[in-house]
C-alpha cells in the first residue's frame, strides 16, 4: 500500500512540476495573464505550486509516458481519460490553470483545474484515485501549516481561489474543501491541529445552505475547549471578492467577529418564528433541542440548555428530561 502511494506520488509530482514549467513557458501567457488579473502574485503562484495544462489532448500523456510512466497508471491516478468503447485514452486536465493538492506532508496527491474563461465546468478535480479521497482533504491545509507551524484556527471556505487570494493578502490559514460539503472526517481532522475553525461561506443561497450543514456536522465535535464559529458574507461576496475590496484587515475583523455557534443555532431556530406564540416557542425549543442532542456531554450542552430555557421560560430541568428521554428511547 505505501509502494503505491509511493508510484502514486512520483506520477504527480512529475505531472506538478510539468504544469509549472507550462505556465512560464510561451504557451503559457494566456494562464500568467488570467492569473494576473485575478491578483496573484508569482509568489504566491510559487507557494501553492499553480500550473498550467497546456490546450492539447496528449501533452502530460506524451511527457509522462517519455519517463516510463504507463498509461494504465496515468489513467488509475486520474490524469488521463480513457474512452469507454475505444479505450482510447487523453489528457484530462486541458487549458486550465492548476492547483496541485497537497496532503499534509506536501506531496501531490491530486488536481482541480480552472478554466481560463467561462467554459463550464468551470473546475475540473481529480477523480477518488488509490491516493485521494474528497470527502478528506482539504486544499491549502499543507500551506497554511508551512506559513505558521503553531496554528490556532483554521478557516474553512469553498473554493481553491479563497484559499489562494487570501493568502496573497496574508490570511495564510484558510483551507477548502473540494467541491464537497464539509464531513465529519474534515472536522476532526482540523480539530486535531487547532482549536478553532471559523466556517466562510460565500454569500449566496448555497454559502448559506453550507453553512447550516456545517452546523449539523460540527455538533458531535463540540468538545469542552474548542470553538466553532460561522461568518456570513454579504450577498453576492466570497472571501476572494471581499479581501480585495475590503483589505485584509477588515477580513481579519470580520473573522474576529464571527457569530459563534451558539448563536447561529439561536438565530437559525428562532428565523421567521414569532416567539410571542406559544406554538412556534415550542418549534423553536424542539430545533434547539435537537442541535443540543447532537453535542457530547459537556459543558457547552449545559450552558445552551440554560441558554435555551431563559428564552422560551420553561424551567431547565424540564428539557434535561425530554433529552434523558429522548436519549432512552433511542437506546
Ligand atoms: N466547484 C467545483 N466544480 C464546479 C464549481 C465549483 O468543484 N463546477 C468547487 C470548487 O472547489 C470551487 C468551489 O466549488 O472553488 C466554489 O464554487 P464557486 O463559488 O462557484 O467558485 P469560486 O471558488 O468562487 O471560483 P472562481 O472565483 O474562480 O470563479
Ligand atoms: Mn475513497
Ligand atoms: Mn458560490
Ligand atoms: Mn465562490
Ligand atoms: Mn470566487
Amino acid at each position: 500500500r505505501e509502494r503505491k502511494r509511493q508510484e502514486g506520488v512520483n506520477l504527480l509530482e512529475l505531472s506538478a512540476s510539468f504544469f509549472r514549467e507550462r505556465l512560464k513557458m510561451p504557451e503559457g501567457q494566456q494562464a500568467r495573464e488570467y492569473l494576473a488579473r485575478r491578483g496573484l502574485s508569482e509568489e504566491v503562484q510559487r507557494d501553492f505550486g499553480i500550473g498550467y495544462a497546456p490546450d492539447d489532448w496528449e501533452a502530460l500523456k506524451r511527457h509522462l509516458s517519455a519517463r516510463g510512466v504507463a498509461e494504465a497508471v496515468q489513467v488509475e491516478y486520474g490524469l488521463l481519460v480513457q474512452r469507454e468503447e475505444s479505450g482510447r485514452t487523453y489528457d484530462r486536465f486541458r487549458d486550465r490553470v492548476m492547483f496541485p493538492i497537497r496532503d499534509v506532508r506536501g506531496r501531490t496527491i491530486a488536481f482541480g483545474g480552472r478554466v481560463l474563461g467561462d467554459a463550464k465546468p468551470k473546475y475540473l478535480n481529480s477523480p477518488e484515485t488509490p491516493v485521494f479521497h474528497k470527502g478528506r482533504e482539504l486544499y491549502g491545509l499543507f500551506e497554511a501549516r508551512q506559513a505558521n507551524p503553531r496554528l490556532e484556527r483554521l478557516v474553512i471556505v469553498e473554493g481553491y481561489m479563497d484559499v489562494v487570494a487570501l493568502a496573497q493578502f496574508g490570511i495564510r490559514n484558510a483551507v477548502a474543501t473540494l467541491g464537497t460539503s464539509t464531513s465529519e472526517e474534515h472536522l476532526g481532522r482540523l480539530f486535531r491541529m487547532v482549536d478553532e475553525v471559523v466556517f466562510c461561506f460565500d454569500g449566496d443561497r448555497a454559502g448559506r445552505q453550507a453553512a447550516s450543514r456545517a452546523l449539523e456536522t460540527v455538533l458531535p465535535q463540540m468538545i469542552d475547549g474548542r470553538t466553532a464559529r460561522f461568518l456570513f458574507l454579504p450577498e453576492g461576496e466570497d472571501p476572494d471578492t471581499l479581501v480585495r475590496r475590503e483589505g485584509p484587515e477588515a477580513f481579519e475583523d470580520r473573522i474576529t467577529c464571527a457569530s459563534p455557534l451558539s448563536e447561529f443555532l439561536f438565530d437559525q431556530a428562532a428565523r421567521g418564528r414569532d416567539l410571542a406564540r406559544v406554538e412556534e416557542r415550542e418549534r423553536f425549543a424542539s430545533q434547539v433541542l435537537k442541535a443540543v442532542s447532537r453535542l457530547p456531554q459537556g459543558m457547552l450542552k449545559t450552558v445552551l440548555l440554560g441558554e435555551l430555557a431563559r428564552r422560551t421560560g420553561v424551567d431547565q430541568s424540564r428539557f434535561d428530561a425530554l433529552l434523558a428521554s429522548e436519549q432512552e428511547a433511542a437506546l
